[in-house]
C-alpha cells in the first residue's frame, strides 16, 4: 500500500536530516529531490541545455558524487525556475511517492504541487542564522573554505529565488504541520516529525 509522507522547508532547515530518520523510522523509501534540481544544475554548468537536461534526466545520475556542492546548488535554484525543467520532473517524483511500501520525499513543492493528496506534510523550517550556521559546519567538516557570511549570503540567496518564483514557489501546505527546528536537537526534531506521522497514520 501506498502512503507519502510530504517534507517541505527551505534550504538548511534539516529536511534532509529528518526525512533519512523519518524514512528509517517507518521503513520507508525516501526521495531528496533536491537532488533532481542538482543534477540538472550540474549538466548546466558542464554547458547543457537545462530543459533537456531535464528532460534526460535518468536515477543513476542522482548518485553523482559532486551534486553537494554550493556552485551545484546555486546552479539547481536557478533552473529549478523554469517551469518546463519542473514538468520533466514530475512524474518520477510521483511514481517514486506512490510506490508500494510507504515513501518519504522531501523539497520545496512536495505537499503542494508533486503530492497534494500526501497522507502526510510537514514543513521545516529554521531562522536563516541558524540554518547558516548548520550548513557551515556541514561544509567545514567535509574541507570546505567558504566562510559563515558566505554561506549565509548563499541560504538567503536561495530562499529570495524559491519563495518569490512563479511557478510551485516554497511555501507551506495548508495543511502542513510546521516544525520549526531553531531550538530544537536533531533528537527532539526527529520525536516531533515521528509524533506528527504517527497522529495520521
Ligand atoms: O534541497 P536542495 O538544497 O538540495 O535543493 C537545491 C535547489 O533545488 C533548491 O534551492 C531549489 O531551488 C530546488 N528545489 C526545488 N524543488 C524541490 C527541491 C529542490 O525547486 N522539490
Amino acid at each position: 500500500m501506498a502512503f507519502t509522507i510530504a517534507i517541505d522547508g527551505p534550504a538548511a532547515a534539516g529536511k534532509g536530516t529528518l526525512s533519512k530518520a523519518v524514512a528509517a523510522h517507518f521503513g520507508y523509501a525516501h526521495l531528496d529531490t533536491g537532488l533532481l534540481y542538482r543534477a540538472v544544475g550540474a549538466r548546466t554548468l558542464q554547458g547543457a541545455e537545462p530543459i533537456a537536461a531535464a528532460q534526460a534526466l535518468q536515477a543513476e545520475d542522482l548518485e553523482a558524487d559532486n551534486l553537494r556542492t554550493p556552485d551545484v546548488a546555486q546552479a539547481a535554484s536557478k533552473v529549478a525556475v523554469i517551469p518546463e525543467v519542473r514538468a520533466a520532473l514530475v512524474a518520477f517524483q510521483q511514481a517514486f511517492a506512490r510506490r508500494d511500501g510507504g515513501a518519504v520525499l522531501d523539497g520545496r513543492d512536495i505537499g503542494t504541487v508533486i503530492c497534494p493528496d500526501a497522507e502526510v506534510k510537514l514543513f521545516v523550517t529554521a531562522s536563516a542564522e541558524v540554518r547558516a550556521t548548520r550548513r557551515h559546519k556541514e561544509l567545514a567538516e567535509k574541507g570546505g573554505t567558504q566562510s559563515y557570511e558566505a554561506v549565509l549570503q548563499d541560504v538567503i540567496e536561495r530562499d529570495k529565488r524559491d519563495s518569490e518564483r512563479a511557478t510551485a514557489p516554497l511555501k507551506p501546505a495548508e495543511d502542513a504541520v510546521q516544525i520549526d527546528t531553531s531550538d530544537l536537537s536533531i533528537e527532539a526534531a526527529i520525536a516531533a516529525a515521528i509524533a506528527a506521522i504517527e497522529a495520521r497514520r
